[in-house]
């Protein structure tokens, strides 16, 4: 396979939500814990060289909504990828096609695992914005002109990278958004035992106008496991998943 291999790994509640109250209960902290242990833990199932994630999930989750620092007069940098040596283990591909989010440093922590930032642009990005990322000795790479080239972007993970298996992490409208390219091999589910029925959380996967169709997807179940406390881990592999 010309591309690395993609597993969706994801925690949702009974109710199929990705965030919200849900997640204060106890026995959604314990599903948490397995949830990471499947792809970050010492003894991970998955080969997970690193992990790619919306915008909206990096802002919520890291650089909460904070203004890149600009230059408007910044020289005009080389066109291009610019790519940095790796400083940790694992990438956290940061999809931002219109290049906002305001990173302070260019790596981050999520529980015991630190990653390096590699940010996924378009040729719509600003001269500043580069700049901006290049200041911050933070890697990007440039995958389609005003939209993201998903097959584009897997081609240079695998052969600028050499990444071989990597998680489609959330929220729902990347993971939908690959799925409806037919770029996800595998979905893994950790369902914890847990809802809180809220109307304005969003749910597994969302069809997102200019990003992705509401064209059905079907999946076929390979294992189904679960622990004491009522979670299951569901794995499926995707029907349309095709190579790059
Ligand atoms: N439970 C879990 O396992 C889990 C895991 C991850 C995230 N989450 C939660 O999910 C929530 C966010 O989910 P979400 O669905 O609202 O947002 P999301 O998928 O994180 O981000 C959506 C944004 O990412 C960019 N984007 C995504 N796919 C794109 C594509 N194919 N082409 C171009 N741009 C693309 C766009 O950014 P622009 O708007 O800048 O164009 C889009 O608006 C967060 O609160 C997060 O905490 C939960």
């Amino acid at each position: 396979m010309n591309r690395p291999y993609i597993f969706c790994h994801m925690a949702t509640s009974l109710d199929g939500k990705i965030m919200g109250k849900y997640m204060g209960e106890p026995k959604s902290k314990l599903a948490s814990d397995w949830f990471y242990n499947i792809a970050f833990g010492e003894q991970a199932h998955y080969k997970n060289q690193g992990w790619l994630s919306g915008r909206t999930t990096t802002d919520d989750n890291f650089t909460h909504y904070k203004k890149p620092d600009l230059n408007a007069d910044a020289p005009i940098v080389p066109e291009g990828d610019f790519i940095l040596p790796k400083k940790t283990d694992k990438y956290y591909i940061s999809i931002d096609t219109s290049g906002k989010l305001g990173w302070q440093s260019n790596t981050l922590k999520y529980k015991d695992t630190t990653a390096t930032v590699l940010e996924v642009l378009t040729n719509k990005v600003s001269n500043a914005y580069k700049d901006f990322l290049r200041r911050k000795e933070i890697s990007y790479i440039i995958a389609g002109e005003d939209s993201l080239d998903i097959a584009l972007l897997l081609d240079k993970l695998k052969n600028v990278f050499h990444l071989d298996s990597i998680m489609l992490g959330g929220g729902a409208v990347l993971n939908w958004s690959f799925i409806q390219e037919g770029f996800c091999d595998e979905l893994s589910l950790v369902l914890s035992p847990v809802a809180d029925g809220s109307p304005d959380t969003p749910a597994l996967f969302e069809a997102r106008k200019n990003i992705s169709e509401d064209t059905p997807v079907s999946f076929t179940l390979k294992n189904i496991e679960t622990k004491d406390n009522s979670s299951v881990w569901l794995t499926y592999s995707v029907d349309n998943r095709k190579d790059a």
